[in-house]
């Protein structure tokens, strides 16, 4: 499969600084019995396909999380942490593929398989059910 690039400058590569967002609402999500549950009607980032917000470890959760609706126009969780050297991961925008925000661009699909990039090892995903208008997600610990 061919990997498609996200656009971030040498300098946000460098320090790894992603381009996905905290949700501008924070009180979008929750997070109790191993499971985020993100109500989409306070989570405008999501609305449309390519969009992201990235959860960090608040409210009891152990492990930084990357939320997506895809470009398959359904939702995806990841681990947000890249299995090379563990700086976060964004959506590649066009492609069914997140990407590693540091300079070593590893890339990954959906199911969390390395693409391309230095990483050798898949990223962690976990487990999206759509639920009237909430994603609940099994975070994996
Ligand atoms: S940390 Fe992701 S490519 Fe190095």
């Amino acid at each position: 499969m061919q990997t498609a690039t996200l656009h971030r400058n040498i300098i946000q590569r460098l320090f790894g600084i992603c381009a996905t967002k905290q949700p501008s609402d924070e009180g979008c999500w929750t997070f109790e019995d191993k499971k985020v549950i993100v109500d989409l009607t306070r989570a405008p980032e999501l609305s449309n396909p390519d969009g992201a917000i990235r959860l960090e470890k608040k409210k009891g959760l152990s492990e930084r999380v990357i939320v997506i609706h895809g470009h398959d126009r359904t939702y995806h969780a990841f681990s947000n942490r890249c299995s090379h050297a563990g700086r976060r991961l964004d959506p590649v925008p066009g492609a069914q593929q997140v990407q590693c925000c540091s300079i070593g661009k590893s890339t990954f699909d959906y199911g969390g398989k390395r693409l391309s990039g230095s990483a050798k090892k898949p990223v962690g995903i976990h487990a999206v059910t759509l639920e009237d208008d909430k994603l609940v997600i099994e975070v994996k610990v």
